[in-house]
């Protein structure tokens, strides 16, 4: 693949960094099966995991990923920082690079803020999810989820379902699925969905029943009530009723279709509780190989960097 500084979006990976990317996942998940999950392909490397917004599995699972390859991990908890003494964003992450770390990974509430962040720093910044935009990696574990179920990916139906407006792993999967030759389908209600999609690589329909039985994909979001600015649906209820995967719903999908979830999911609004826990629900699966696919990512961004590796020989 050509060599990747940063990954700040899927824009930045074509077809065959992607599918550079899924084989060598493939790879490490073969790594975290073993007995001792465990190599030293990042030994001496030190990933920063500055994470400006809430998460679970993001931050947890490049936390894994960096351990499994032998890298140092050096936390920072914005609730605990300077930053509520008023130290700026550029000072905080001047201050962090200062500590002497080959990468970084992101998570920020504004749109666009790793873009930034990278002028004021040499490490290496993976977008572990900014604002509504982007949030790559989550879509290299789904695409790589789907691939080992489905194999290829080229003609399959996806349908991104729900809250699209405010979700960043909608964009990202979009672009992602549609560059390994998927059909994407944006289902939403017209609240939810952005005021312009305009170059989008997505067709949308307003009426998820017109397109459950023919899809091999249904990927739910989250309803993100923390990002609603008034009431975006009648009432939770009724958008489970709309535009949810119900019970009833699940039954029509194909026997061999995927139901997929980035988490934190909400059982009875987007997804029927009981089936997400059904077999074609893969939904764990993708927290797993989420672990997988940021070794692979962490591993092409400073693994093979030809000024760290200058850096290192000097040393020794
Ligand atoms: C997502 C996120 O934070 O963008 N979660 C995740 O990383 N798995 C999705 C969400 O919060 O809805």
């Amino acid at each position: 693949m050509k060599p990747l500084r940063h990954l700040l979006s899927m824009d930045d990976l074509d077809r065959d960094d992607i599918d550079y990317l899924l084989d060598l996942t493939e790879r490490y998940v073969e790594v975290s099966e073993r007995k001792i999950p465990r190599i030293p392909a990042l030994r001496g490397k030190t990933v920063a995991l500055v994470f400006f917004e809430d998460s679970t599995r993001t931050r947890v699972s490049f936390a894994t990923a960096a351990g499994r390859l032998s890298a140092d991990t050096l936390g920072f908890d914005v609730g605990r920082s300077s930053v509520n003494k008023g130290e700026s964003l550029r000072d905080t992450i001047e201050t962090i690079s200062a500590m002497g770390i080959h990468c970084m990974v992101l998570r920020h509430h504004g749109a666009g803020a790793p873009w930034r962040v990278r002028e004021w720093t040499d490490a290496s910044i993976v977008n572990g999810g900014d604002g509504r935009n982007q949030h790559p990696t989550q879509a290299l574990a789904d695409l790589f989820t789907a691939r080992r179920h489905l194999g290829d990916l080229n003609g399959k139906r996806v349908a991104i379902v729900g809250d699209v407006k405010n979700s960043r792993v909608a964009r990202s999967n979009a672009i992602g699925f549609s560059k390994m030759g998927a059909e994407v389908i944006f289902v939403a209600p017209r609240t939810l969905l952005p005021a312009s999609l305009e170059g989008w690589p997505v067709s949308v329909t307003h009426n998820l029943d017109e397109v459950i039985e023919t899809i091999d994909v249904c990927y739910l979001l989250r309803m993100q009530l923390e990002r609603h600015n008034g009431a975006a649906v009648p009432t939770l209820r009724e958008f489970h009723h709309e535009f949810g995967l119900t019970a009833a719903r699940a039954d029509r999908l194909r026997d061999d279709a995927l139901i997929m979830h980035p988490g934190p999911m909400n059982r009875g609004v987007e997804i029927a509780g009981v089936v997400a826990d059904r077999p074609n629900a893969v939904i764990t699966e993708q927290v797993a190989n989420g672990v997988a696919v940021r070794m692979a990512v962490l591993f092409v961004l400073i693994g093979s960097r030809l000024d760290l590796v200058e850096e290192q020989s000097a040393v020794a």
